[in-house]
């Protein structure tokens, strides 16, 4: 296919719904060969499906990010069947409970940590390699605002989102003598079920869709986008369609 990223490799977590599949769609129509991950693997077969019918090439990774035995497993088979990756989105998330930090269930503080934070550490460990073979390995870190600016019952979710910025910036920092760059998107609101699960009582139909910032990420994605360490806010960028 052709595409401004005909050629290149992309791993999408979470890309079953909301803003990972928008992306994968995104990637999948500028001629990128996606790898699809997230746990319903039903879910992921009818979006490779959808895509395929496209003439898109897409491949399909169960991935449950709450197992360390799956991330692992994971990652061996997209470097079986890949020799390089281009694109890394860590989209996948889980929100955690919407309760006051004081009386914050520690299971759910533990399981939030374990999908945002360390899967995604995991993730790296076992991709790095892959993305130091690409010409130009692209990370983009879907975050949140809240890891920034306080908001009562956020709890684990902000906490987590704020250790996976930082994450992101040491892995930067580590690998600046590479051609990785690493960039973090905070989405803002939009029409999900994340945000539908955080914000039960807004009106979906105010919020703008997935669909309408997929084209962020492919900016983000491409060879010549030498941008490294920014934090973008996607309403922002949606405003002026610039990146800086
Ligand atoms: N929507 C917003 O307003 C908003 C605002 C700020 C930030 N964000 C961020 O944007 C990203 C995408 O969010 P979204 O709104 O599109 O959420 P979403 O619609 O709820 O989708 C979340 C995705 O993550 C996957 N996922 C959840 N738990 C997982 C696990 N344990 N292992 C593997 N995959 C898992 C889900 O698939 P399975 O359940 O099949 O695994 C799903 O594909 C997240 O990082 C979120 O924090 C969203």
């Amino acid at each position: 296919m052709s595409g401004r990223l005909a050629g290149r490799v992309a791993l999408i977590t979470g890309a079953n719904r909301g803003i990972g599949l928008a992306i994968a769609q995104e990637y999948a129509r500028e001629g990128a060969t996606c790898i699809l991950a997230a746990r319903n693997l039903a879910a992921l077969k009818k979006v490779a499906a959808d895509l395929t019918a496209t003439g898109a090439k897409v491949v399909v990774v169960e991935l449950d990010q709450e197992s360390d035995d799956s991330i692992r497993a994971a990652t061996q088979e997209i470097a079986r069947q890949f020799p390089k990756l281009d694109i890394f989105v860590a989209n996948a998330a889980s929100l955690g409970a919407r309760k006051p930090i004081i009386s914050y269930p520690m299971d759910t503080w533990r399981q939030t940590f374990q999908v945002n934070v360390h899967a995604n550490l995991l993730l790296l460990q076992g991709l790095d390699a892959l993305l130091k073979k690409s010409d130009a390995g692209r990370v983009i870190i879907l975050s949140a605002q809240v890891a920034t600016v306080a908001k009562a019952g956020t709890g684990s979710y902000a906490v987590s989102k704020a250790a996976l910025e930082s994450l992101a910036r040491v892995y930067m920092i580590e690998a600046k003598d590479t051609p990785i760059r690493v960039n973090t998107v905070s989405p803002m609101a939009t029409r999900t079920k994340m945000r539908a699960d955080a914000a039960p009582s807004e009106d979906p139909m105010t919020l703008k869709t997935p669909e309408s910032i997929a084209p962020l990420f492919v900016a983000l994605a491409l060879p010549s986008c030498e941008l490294q360490g920014e934090w973008i806010n996607a309403d922002k960028w949606l405003a002026s369609k610039k990146l800086m």
